[in-house]
């Protein structure tokens, strides 16, 4: 048996791994990354990126159907998709990014091995190959994958999940997704335009239950006035599946007929590299650590989806920072106090069409816990969206009425996946409603629309007075 010695070894190439491993590399460390399939994980491989890459199609296809009302004449408006050549250049897409993220690895001097890796006792890692590695710390990056619901035909082969389906080379004539939530509503935009007939069931009152409400209103007509059929406050209770054709059968009596269904109803952490005697504490099926990333296992940490803190890529960038970072403390690569997760201002993005974005608390969550202002401005006042043909949708900014601190953000319709990051920026420096209010921002540009609501919290809005 070969045992091999290494600084620190991370398990999982997603982007907490990769990240981890990347900072703990340029910090002096010798350190292995086990992957047992491709660099960049979830988000590069199976979802943020080939699902962006989908959505930009589906963007591209509604501008054509579009482009009468502006004057532009195309000689045939059929519009259809060749998802075998959209599948080709999406996976182009992706192998660009993991490549790229291959290069960074190599640069960094990280050793990468393409196998499977266990946790063992002691902080021992065990390859596929039976190869033993001893280090000084162990990074857990394993990230998540979706969850089954026990409804009876759930095993049907037209059910799949979201990566199954990013290798869909068809476009399905009825889809029926089953979970309303930032995946579900993303595909089922997606497809719409794709030309599916597409229907949504959500257990919830609400599709994207955890969004401003005003905000799912305003996605949820968009989504109903092209088509798309959601049932809310729907159960699943079982599946027929005959032959090609399946029906889900929801707990009201209601039946959805479908060629396929996409089931997106949460995810789960990947915990199949702990070995039973590994020992790491769980809740829930997710790693539990402190606020430095530490599990249970002194020496072990955690970062990304496999914690189950928050299960966004960019959330994972940051715990992995930040246990790479610490990783080297403990093992005296350097001499540095320890630092923490820094997790309260993260936005969220839900890439439907029209985009949500949010940060920090709701305007629900902020008001039954302050006394708040808010200032909501509709992007139809708005002129560089009304000239692109998307004044739907609105800036939301909540904020303290004493001091005019911001407390949470929410925007809806065009750039507002972009917006969001201004949002992050001005909280995670605490900037008043005032100082966003008064710095000068480009004209025309959707973004003047935070500007905008922000002056509103204020009495200083110019152009829309409610
Ligand atoms: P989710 O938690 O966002 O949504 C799942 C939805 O399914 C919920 O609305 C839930 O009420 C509903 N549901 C649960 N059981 C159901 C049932 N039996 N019948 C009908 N509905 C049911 O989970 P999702 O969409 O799978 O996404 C997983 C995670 O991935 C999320 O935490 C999300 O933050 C992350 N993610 C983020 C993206 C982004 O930021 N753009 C993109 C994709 C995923």
């Amino acid at each position: 048996m070969t045992t091999l010695k290494k600084d620190i070894v991370v398990i999982g190439g997603g982007p907490a791994g990769y990240i981890a491993a990347i900072k703990a590399a340029r910090l002096g460390a010798d350190v292995l990354l086990a992957e047992e399939n491709q660099v960049g994980g979830t988000c590069l491989n199976r979802g943020c990126i080939p699902t962006k890459y989908y959505a930009q199609s589906a963007h591209t296809i509604l501008s054509l159907a579009e482009a009468s009302s502006r004057g532009i004449k195309v000689a045939d408006p059929t519009v259809t998709i060749d998802m075998k050549q959209a599948l080709a250049g999406k996976n182009k897409t992706v192998r660009k990014l993991t490549s790229g993220v291959q290069g960074l690895l190599k640069q960094a001097g990280v050793t990468v091995v393409n196998q499977r890796a266990t946790v063992t006792k002691d902080k021992g890692v065990r390859l596929q190959d039976g190869t033993m590695i001893e280090s000084g710390a162990v990074i857990v990056a394993t990230g998540s994958q979706s969850v089954r619901i026990p409804v009876e035909g759930i095993d049907s082969p037209l059910v799949l999940d979201s990566d199954r389906f990013l290798d869909l080379d068809h476009v399905p004539k009825r889809l029926a997704v089953i979970g309303g939530g930032v995946i579900g509503v993303e595909f089922a935009a997606i497809y719409q335009s794709f030309g599916s007939k597409v229907t949504i069931i959500e257990a919830q009152p609400n599709i994207l239950p955890m969004f401003d409400k005003q905000a799912v209103e305003t996605v949820a007509a968009e989504l109903r006035k092209r088509g798309i059929t959601i049932h809310v406050s729907s159960e699943v209770l079982r599946i027929d599946t005959k032959g090609k054709e399946a029906s889900v059968v929801l707990a009201n009596g209601t039946s959805v007929d479908a060629d396929l269904m996409l089931l997106a109803v949460g995810r789960k952490s990947n915990l199949c590299c702990i070995d039973g005697d590994a020992s790491l504490k769980t809740d829930r099926g997710r790693i539990v650590t402190d606020e430095t990333g530490m599990t249970s296992h002194s020496g072990i940490y955690a970062a990304g989806d496999v914690t189950g803190r928050k299960l966004l890529a960019h959330a994972a960038y940051q715990m992995g920072e930040t246990v790479a970072h610490n990783a080297c403390v403990d093992t005296r690569i350097i001499n540095a106090p320890k630092k923490k997760f820094c997790l309260d201002i993260v936005p969220s993005v839900v890439y439907s069409i029209p985009e949500v974005a949010s940060v920090g608390l709701t305007e629900e969550e902020a008001s039954a816990i302050y006394d708040t202002v808010v200032g909501k401005f509709p992007l139809s006042a708005n002129g560089r969206a009304l000239s692109g043909g998307e004044p739907d949708g609105f800036v939301k900014v909540v904020a303290d009425k004493k001091y005019g601190q911001i407390l949470g953000v929410c925007c809806v319709g065009m750039f507002a996946s972009e917006i969001i990051n201004e949002a992050a920026m001005a909280m995670r420096h605490e900037l008043t409603v005032h100082e966003v209010a008064e710095t000068v921002h480009g004209h025309p540009t959707v973004s003047e629309a935070l500007k905008e609501a922000a002056a509103m919290c204020i009495g200083q809005c110019y152009h829309w007075s409610s």
